[in-house]
């Protein structure tokens, strides 16, 4: 057999699934090649834009800062959407269907203008909110109720995590006392700084813990961290936070009434009032990141979670992502489809019959239910896009059982299938994902327009 030559290996030493991978029909292939005959279909090409999406750069910038996320947007690459449209929108009307920590809308409101935005996971949405709201904390007031945080009272870490594994046992204790203070704090103290204080905790969990986020949580075996990190973490968090109120009260103050609300709300649902100009998104990938597993630290230690079954919901609710719990993709039920998706959902199924074996067998469901979710939220913001509105979604695609998915152009079809105009499509970068390293996949940048 070919793949003998190519692989010389004692099959005996690889498992069933290593196997497979190593006989992948899509070693060393190409999202540009397997994307030919849909881009002949759609009548389009991908424009080459390299450009950093990501968001680590953010971690220098006022505001973006405040907290770590590592699925989110460059401040860099929004504001590089809006100068784009600055001639054809006087002050446009943002929304974020999927705000995530709400990198849209404060560049929006560092730009004057209005937003919207919905998000499921409360840990996000309190952080976006609390970024977009604290303009006007006085930097010298959060610092005396930061150095004069009473810590004679613990905060017991949450009981249904594992913290006595996620942390050392000096690091659990400052912990428990910082977050003791801040909880101790009197009904009297403006709730914003109170805000500003958990945000900043919360912002220090994963770096003073034994884990990392890269961007999935686990342990990680190298890291060593001092047991006063809690507090010197956070007391230079607080003092980064107060150099940036005091930038944008002296650069930013005509924006301090800028409209900027975040809805704790399933985006495939809720009802806008308003109409937009720009809607501006990175919706989650099919096969990536589980956003409520990957912020259970937080969500347990800030109370937007009691137990598992309380993650479980949040989850639940959002876009399928590939661990969705299988009792919801028994009982999916589409509104949508097209010939691509059944095409896709055949070869996926014809693939995983001849592996034999397969992570989950109910995969083509999976994919499905993903373009099935994005149309659900499509419903409902196309119709409150203003004419000559855009709606830029930047996603990646997925390799999945060996058969290649394009989400992006399925993304474009489905809003022409909406009646929105595909405007451009720009490739980003190259990215590599799952199980087969050697092919290379994309991040694009969807324009569509009304
Ligand atoms: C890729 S992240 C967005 C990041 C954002 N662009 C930023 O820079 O912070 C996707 C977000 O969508 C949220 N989400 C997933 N399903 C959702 C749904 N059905 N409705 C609202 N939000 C959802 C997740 O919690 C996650 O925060």
């Amino acid at each position: 057999m070919q793949q003998e030559n190519i692989f010389p290996f004692e099959a005996k030493e690889y498992s069933a699934r290593q196997i497979n991978i190593i006989n992948s029909p899509k070693q060393l292939g190409h999202c540009d090649i397997d994307s030919e005959p849909y881009l002949t279909k759609l009548g389009i090409d991908i424009l080459n834009k390299k450009q950093p999406i990501q968001f680590t750069p953010n971690v220098n910038e006022t505001i973006h800062r405040w907290a770590p996320y590592v699925q989110g947007f460059s401040a860099s690459f929004v504001q590089s959407i809006f100068d784009q449209y600055i001639k054809d929108y006087k002050n446009p009307i943002v929304l974020d269907p999927f705000t995530g920590c709400g990198t849209v809308q404060v560049q929006a409101k560092l730009n004057g203008y209005h937003s919207f935005g919905t998000e499921l996971n409360p840990l996000l949405k309190f952080i976006a909110e609390t970024k977009l709201n604290s303009w006007t904390i006085h930097p010298k007031e959060l610092l005396k109720v930061f150095n004069n945080l009473d810590l004679s009272e613990r905060t017991r870490a949450p009981r249904f995590l594992k913290s006595e594994k996620h942390f050392s046992k000096e690091v659990l204790e400052n912990l428990e006392v910082l977050k003791g203070g801040i909880d101790s704090l009197s009904k009297t103290t403006n709730q914003g700084i109170v805000d500003l204080l958990n945000l900043t905790f919360s912002s220090i969990l994963i770096e003073v813990s034994k884990l990392k986020r890269s961007p999935c949580l686990g342990y990680s075996k190298s890291k060593k961290v001092d047991p006063h990190a809690p507090f010197v973490l956070m007391n230079q968090k607080v003092h980064q936070i107060i150099e940036d109120l005091k930038t944008i009260q002296s650069e930013y103050s005509d924006f301090f009434n800028t409209q900027s609300r975040v809805y704790l709300a399933n985006a495939m649902e809720y009802e806008h009032s308003n109409k937009f100009d720009l809607i501006i998104t990175s919706p989650p990938y099919m096969n990536g990141l589980d956003y409520v597993i990957n912020y259970k630290i937080e969500m347990g230690w800030l109370n937007f979670a009691e137990n598992q079954a309380e993650l479980k919901k949040v989850k639940d609710e959002m876009v399928v992502c590939d661990n969705v719990s299988k009792g919801l993709i028994k009982s999916f039920n589409p509104i949508y489809t097209n010939e691509w998706i059944s095409d896709i959902k055949r070869n996926i199924q014809k693939n995983i019959l001849r592996r034999g074996k397969y992570r989950r067998y109910d995969m083509p469901f999976i994919v499905h239910k993903y373009f099935d979710d994005m149309y659900r939220v499509f419903q409902m913001v196309v119709p409150k896009m203003k004419n000559g509105g855009r709606f830029v979604l930047v996603v990646g695609d997925s390799l999945i059982a060996d058969v290649y998915i394009p989400t992006d152009l399925l993304i474009a079809q489905l809003g022409k299938d909406l009646g929105l105009s595909i405007e451009k499509i720009e490739k980003a970068r190259n990215r590599r994902s799952g199980q087969i390293r050697s092919y290379v996949l994309r991040e694009t940048i969807i324009t569509l327009r009304k």
